[in-house]
C-alpha cells in the first residue's frame, strides 16, 4: 500500500515537469524548423534600384536572388568610390571558382548567414572574386600603389568593370604575364601553397599525392608541391593524364582505371580537393605520421555540402595516428601573394587555363566551372 502511496504521490509530483518539458522541447522543435525555413527559403528577388543622381554607371554581374547560373545577370550599378584606404581598380580579367557558385546559390544554407537569408542582401549581390587589372584611383591613406599600376589579387565583385579593394592581398602583376593568366591564380594558387606548406608542412623529399590534379587548385598543387621537394602522385581522369604530367607530376594514377585507396603506396601527405574517398580508406595509405589535408569535397548538400567530411574527420582523429586537417585559405596573406608573383615571374608556377569568356558570358562561365570538370582553371576577359 505504503509503495503505491509513494508512487502515486511521485506521479503527480512529476506532471507539471514532464508537461513543462514536453512544452520547451515542442518549442525548441518549432524553433529550429523556423529557423530552418528561413535559412532555406527563397525570396523573390528585390528589384534593381535606379541609379543614383550624378553616379557614373558601370557593367557588373550580380544575381539578386539564389539558384542555378540563370539568376546571374548583367546589371548597371554605379561604378564604385575608393575609400581613403582603398583603390579603385579597372578590372581587366576575373577569374571563376567554387566559391562563386557557393554564393550564386546561397549553399551550403551557412553561407546566408553571411550573404543574407532569403535573398542577397543589396550589398553581397556582386559575383567573383579574383582579379587582375589597372590602378584607376587611390584613397589619399594608400601607400603601396599608384595610379597605372598593374596589379592581381582578390577584391569582392570583381567580376564587373571596376571593383575597389585595400591594398591588403595585393601584388603587382608578374611582367611576362596576361591580365588573364594573372587573373587565374589567387584563390586557387593561395589554397594550394597554404594547404601544402602551412597545413599539410610539406618537407622535401616527401611523398605527396595530389587528388584532383587537373582541377583549379590542383594544376597549382601540383606545381607547388614540385617546388617545396616534393615527390608528386597526381589523381585525374585519362584525358588529363598527359597535362598532370606535363606540370610536373612524377606519377598520376588515372582515376577510372584504379583507386589510389587500394594501391600499395604509402603517402606522406595526401592534399585532396575533390572528397570521393572515405576518410578511413584514405588514412590507409598515409605513412604512420601522414596527413590527409581536406582542401575541398564535391558534396551538394545545401545543409552541410563541404563542412561535412571535416566534420567527420574531426569525430575520427582521436583514433587514428594521422592528422586530418582542413582549412580556409587567406587571401590577405600579402606576403602569399607576393611569393606567387616572385614564382610567376621566374617562370617556376604557371596557370592553366582551360577556359576563357566575355563578361557577359558569366553565366556560362560558372555553370561550366560547376559541373565539376574544368582543367585548370575558368577565366573571365574584361573588355
Ligand atoms: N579550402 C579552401 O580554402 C578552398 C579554396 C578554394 C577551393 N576549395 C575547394 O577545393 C575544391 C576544388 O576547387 P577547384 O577550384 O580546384 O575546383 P575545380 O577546378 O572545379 O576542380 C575540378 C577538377 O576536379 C577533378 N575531379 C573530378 N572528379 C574527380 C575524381 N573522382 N578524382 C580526381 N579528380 C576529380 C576534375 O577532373 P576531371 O574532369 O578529369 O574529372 C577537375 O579537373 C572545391 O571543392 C572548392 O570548393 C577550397
Amino acid at each position: 500500500m505504503e509503495i503505491g502511496l509513494h508512487a502515486c504521490k511521485g506521479a503527480t509530483l512529476m506532471r507539471p515537469r514532464a508537461k513543462s518539458a514536453a512544452t520547451l522541447a515542442l518549442v525548441v522543435v518549432l524553433g529550429l524548423l523556423a529557423l530552418a525555413f528561413a535559412i532555406a527559403h527563397d525570396s523573390a528577388p528585390a528589384p534593381a534600384p535606379a541609379l543614383p543622381a550624378g553616379a557614373v554607371p558601370m557593367t557588373a554581374v550580380v544575381h539578386r536572388r539564389y539558384g542555378s547560373p540563370d539568376v546571374v545577370k548583367l546589371e548597371q550599378l554605379a561604378k564604385p568610390t575608393p575609400k581613403d584606404d582603398e583603390l579603385l581598380i579597372r578590372v581587366r580579367a576575373a577569374a571563376i571558382n567554387p566559391l562563386d557558385w557557393h554564393y550564386m546559390r546561397g549553399t551550403p544554407y551557412v553561407v546566408r548567414l553571411i550573404a543574407g537569408l532569403g535573398r542577397p542582401k543589396p550589398d553581397r549581390i556582386q559575383l567573383g572574386v579574383d582579379f587582375a587589372g589597372t590602378v584607376e584611383a587611390v584613397g589619399k591613406r594608400v601607400t603601396q600603389f599608384k595610379v597605372g599600376d598593374e596589379l592581381f589579387g582578390t577584391a569582392d565583385g570583381s567580376l564587373a568593370d571596376y571593383t575597389v579593394s585595400t591594398e591588403v592581398g595585393l601584388a603587382l602583376k608578374p611582367s611576362n604575364m596576361t591580365f588573364e593568366q594573372a587573373a587565374a591564380v589567387p584563390i586557387a594558387a593561395l589554397t594550394a601553397l597554404q594547404g601544402l606548406r602551412d597545413v599539410g608542412h610539406l618537407q622535401p623529399g616527401q611523398q605527396v599525392l595530389i587528388n584532383g590534379a587537373s582541377g583549379g587548385v590542383g594544376t597549382f598543387a601540383v606545381q607547388l608541391a614540385k617546388s617545396l621537394g616534393a615527390e608528386v602522385t597526381g589523381v585525374c581522369s585519362t584525358r588529363n593524364l598527359e597535362l598532370v604530367r606535363s606540370i610536373g607530376a612524377d606519377h598520376v594514377i588515372d582515376y577510372n582505371r584504379s583507386d589510389y585507396t587500394r594501391g600499395a603506396a604509402r603517402y606522406d601527405l595526401i592534399f585532396d580537393t575533390v572528397g570521393n574517398h572515405g576518410l578511413l580508406a584514405s588514412v590507409r595509405v598515409l605513412t604512420p605520421r601522414g596527413t590527409l589535408v581536406i582542401a575541398g569535397t564535391q558534396s551538394n548538400d545545401p545543409w552541410l555540402g563541404p563542412l561535412a567530411r571535416p566534420l567527420r574527420a574531426r569525430l575520427i582523429s582521436p583514433f587514428v595516428k594521422q592528422r586530418l586537417v582542413t582549412f580556409l585559405a587567406d587571401t590577405n596573406r600579402t606576403t602569399d601573394v607576393n611569393l606567387l608573383r616572385g614564382l610567376l615571374q621566374d617562370g617556376k608556377l604557371k596557370p592553366v587555363i582551360d577556359r576563357e569568356y566575355s563578361l557577359s558570358q558569366a553565366p556560362e562561365a560558372i555553370r561550366y566551372l560547376e559541373a565539376g570538370h574544368a582543367r585548370g582553371k575558368v577565366v573571365i576577359r574584361v573588355d
